[in-house]
């Protein structure tokens, strides 16, 4: 399928995150450092929804149980817990992002 709009630049002068869907995946765009990144939605934990989560330095971290996540490649930062329990610390997918005449594109074939 290659590179799909899902955004445009102007939507991210109000908000730093976006939940879009693309072919049956839920994905996070989100803007770090003025540029624009995108992995899945849902936490490999136990599939809370990033989106509904808190964005912080690059940071994305999971409503649910705290896990943390790169926001720019999606790599586990900080492992979920729940009370003391700490869990294993996975990836999150990431996808390949483009800016195109002030579209934001992602191709999720593409890393
Ligand atoms: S579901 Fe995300 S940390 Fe548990």
């Amino acid at each position: 399928m290659g590179f799909q709009k899902v955004a445009e630049v102007q939507e991210f002068e109000r908000i730093e995150k976006k939940l879009v869907e693309l072919e049956d995946k839920k994905i996070l765009l989100t803007k770090v450092d003025n540029a624009y990144y995108a992995i899945s939605n849902k936490c490999p934990h136990m599939g809370g929804s990033l989106y509904k989560g808190t964005l912080e330095d690059g940071v994305i971290t999971c409503p649910r149980h705290g896990a943390k996540y790169d926001a720019k490649t999606g790599k586990g930062v900080g492992k979920p817990k729940i009370l003391f329990w700490e869990f294993k610390m996975e990836n999150e997918p990431s996808y390949s992002v483009k800016v195109q005449d002030g579209e934001i594109l992602i191709d999720i074939n593409g890393e």
